[in-house]
């Protein structure tokens, strides 16, 4: 085989793909990547595009929907993946989760209206709403008890307030949402934040090309502290 061919499918086969995800975690997404030495420039333009590209580095960015990140990632159709560890612990797919980039820190909790205690709960059993169905059933599992899911994908705040549910499970970051709407934090289930994630078979075929940004991105979180 040339040579020069050979070069050339070594090159393609080392782009790297990071999906991100979209929203509150973008952009604090998009600096730590510019501080390791990435192009971000395509992906802060006003755009309607989907898939963006640092040509000098061989990079390939692709923006989606947080809970859709695990599931680019666990494909290999993205090597790398920057998303909350929520939806990671809600997705359970098998990646390597690398870093925890401790930005987007929030709560994962058990929230309602403060008075009204389990036994005043008159539901035979718990009524959970929560865009987080996976997780509310291994909290409560851990906590041996029985409870209902009730899966909602946005405003989960509802729930108690109309009566769907008798608590939610969801993420709390200002405690804003719950105080504007009459609630309170019951319980915490787990602190959650940003995290780094890899494909695993990605990490050893795409190895010289991830591993030294992952140490890059090390390098930068512990510059931080
Ligand atoms: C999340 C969460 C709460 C809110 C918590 O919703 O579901 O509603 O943020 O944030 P706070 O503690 O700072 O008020 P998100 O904004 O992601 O929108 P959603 O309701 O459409 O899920």
């Amino acid at each position: 085989r040339s040579g020069a061919a050979g070069t050339a499918e070594v090159r393609e086969s080392m782009q790297i793909t990071i999906a991100l995800a979209k929203g509150r975690l973008a952009e604090m997404a998009e600096d730590l990547l510019e501080r390791c030495g990435l192009d971000v420039s395509e992906l802060r333009e006003d755009s309607r595009k989907l898939v963006f590209y640092d040509r000098k580095n061989d990079v390939r960015y692709l923006l989606v929907k947080p809970t859709d990140v695990p599931v680019y990632v666990d494909h290999g159709v993205a090597d790398l993946g920057v998303v909350g560890k929520d939806t990671l612990l809600e997705a359970g797919r098998p990646l390597y989760e690398m870093l925890d980039l401790r930005y987007g820190k929030c709560d994962i909790c058990v929230a309602g209206y403060a008075e009204k205690k389990r036994e005043e709960i008159t539901s035979a059993v718990t009524r959970v709403a929560t865009k987080y169905p996976r997780i509310a059933k291994m909290y409560y599992q851990q906590k041996g008890e029985n409870i209902e899911i009730i899966k909602l994908n946005g405003s989960i705040e509802l729930g108690p307030i109309l009566g769907l549910s008798d608590v939610i499970v969801d993420i709390v970051e200002s405690g804003r949402t719950l105080k504007e709407n009459g609630l309170s934090v019951l319980e915490t289930v787990c602190a959650v934040s940003a995290r780094l994630v890899v494909n695993r078979v990605s990490l050893k075929t795409k190895y010289e090309a991830i591993a030294p940004l992952i140490a890059k991105m090390k390098e930068e979180l512990e510059a931080e502290k």
